[in-house]
């Protein structure tokens, strides 16, 4: 399609609108005529289905049948958020006052806002100069997550962001590296504070979390095989918000991978007090016949997922592979032109690892912030809605008022300086990705004239 009959049609490009289709819908409807709107059976048949899919690959596996509820319940927790699952990923392991969490300065404030709620204080870590070398996503700069780790140091969180999966081997290589400097808590005598005691003595590193936010079903391949997010990190976290690829319009997960020691149905019985009050027995118990009386074990938190937001994401979960199938069709037409125009681009598909095409980050050589800004001030002009992952974290007040400042992350300012994040969803159509193109080349062209 020409740019002269694009630029004319007023088009209107929303950056991130959710894929809602009438199976969706009707699931929602068959929700709320059930009788049972909070936490139950839907929440519950999302997390085998989550847990199955993290494990297999595979979306249409019957997690209903006798066997297979045995071999993926207990494995993946589902909660109204990904900043509530980093948070209890935090507390089951432990982490409080007095304990560091690293965390790149290049990322969604989630990602070190869990920690400060748990009381333990974030360290920062500047991404590597231009990113990754193959991929180009912001990742952490290595040597210097090395060099970060100390005694008090009980966690590092790699973020998988746009959807591409983090070096781990060489996250876990530093932190084994590491093992002399780690100081495993002790118990408390509570059950949170025994588990949490026994999850840091088995681990005897600091721990590996993944935040997953938006990369679910993304993966990379290990010495031992391909392992899909999830199944990578000690804990992981997913987000199923309004403009993830997969969404239930708030929600997330946490998923955990720990050594065998560690007795996995008490990690999600752990979650699932952690999340509803600390209480004994769900809803759903408490309304079985003559079952009233429960216990609070704990004074603690609310962030369960409902039916109802189970009753989205089981037929997202459905439509999964397609969508992401679309998502990749898109990211081939942005890089064509990317390449053409000679922009840097994430590349999401690359030998041993696979993105979740979750987002789609360009950064033009050699333009400052401010003609960044009129670039996406001229996209909007033309109706396409672009955005900017991430402004770091040092920049943003409340991380300065912690005394971080900008100056120490150079690469982290220097990615996000000239970075714009062009629109990527499923309900582009071919012509408005065509339209998104053409409105790149020429605001671009009026940028370099
Ligand atoms: C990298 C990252 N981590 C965590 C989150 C938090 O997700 P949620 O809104 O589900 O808490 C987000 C949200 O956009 C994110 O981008």
């Amino acid at each position: 399609m020409s740019l002269g009959k694009n630029a004319m049609d007023n088009r209107r490009i929303p950056f991130s609108p959710p894929d809602i289709s009438e199976l969706e819908i009707s699931e929602v409807c068959d929700a709320l005529r059930s009788g049972w709107i909070t936490t139950g059976p839907r929440t519950k048949l999302l997390e085998r289905r989550l847990a199955a899919y993290i494990e297999t690959g595979r979306t249409d596996i019957d997690c209903e049948t006798p066997e297979n509820t045995a071999r993926f319940t207990s494995r993946v927790v589902c909660l109204n958020s990904a900043t509530a699952a980093e948070e209890l990923n935090l507390r089951i392991l432990g982490i409080g006052p007095g304990d560091e969490v690293i965390v790149p300065a290049y990322t969604y404030t989630a990602s070190a806002s869990a920690a400060v709620h748990c009381g333990a204080s974030v360290v920062f870590v500047d991404i590597q100069k231009d990113g990754d070398p193959v991929t180009h996503m912001p990742e952490m700069d290595y040597e210097k997550l090395e060099s970060a780790i100390t005694e008090r140091t009980k966690a590092v969180v790699a973020v998988d962001l746009a959807g591409i999966v983090c070096d781990y081997e060489r996250i876990f290589g530093i932190a084994e590296r590491k093992k002399n400097l780690f100081r495993p808590r002790g118990s408390d005598g509570t059950p949170l504070g025994s588990l949490a005691a026994c999850i840091q003595k088995s681990l005897g590193r600091v721990a590996v979390l993944a935040d997953c936010a938006h990369s679910l079903g993304a993966s990379r391949l290990f010495h031992e095989g391909k392992r899909r997010c999830g199944a990578i990190a000690d804990f992981s976290s997913f987000s199923f918000h309004a403009v993830k690829n997969f969404t239930t319009a708030e929600g997330g997960a946490s998923t955990w991978v720990l050594p065998p020691e560690v007795d996995g149905g008490e990690v999600y019985r752990m979650f699932q007090l952690l999340s509803l009050h600390g209480q004994n027995k769900d809803a759903l118990a408490k309304t079985k016949l003559g079952s009233w009386e429960y216990d609070i074990l704990g004074p603690w938190y609310k962030c369960n997922m409902t039916d109802i937001m189970a009753a989205i994401g089981l037929r997202q979960l459905d439509r999964y592979p397609a969508l992401l199938a679309r998502r990749e069709v898109v990211i081939k037409e942005y890089d064509r032109i990317c390449d053409r125009l000679g922009i840097s681009h994430l590349c999401h598909h690359v030998p041993g690892s696979d993105s979740s095409n979750h987002l789609y980050l360009i950064r033009v050589p050699g333009i400052s912030e401010k003609q960044r800004n009129e670039i996406i001030e001229k996209l909007a002009g033309r109706g396409v809605a672009t955005n900017v992952h991430y402004k770091p974290l040092p920049m943003m007040t409340a991380y300065r008022a912690l005394g971080w400042d900008i100056k120490d992350f150079p690469n982290a300012y220097d990615y996000y300086r000239n970075l714009i994040t062009l629109p990527l969803h499923t309900k582009l159509s071919d012509d408005d990705v065509a339209y998104v193109c053409d409105s790149l080349e020429a605001v671009i062209g009026e940028t370099r004239a």
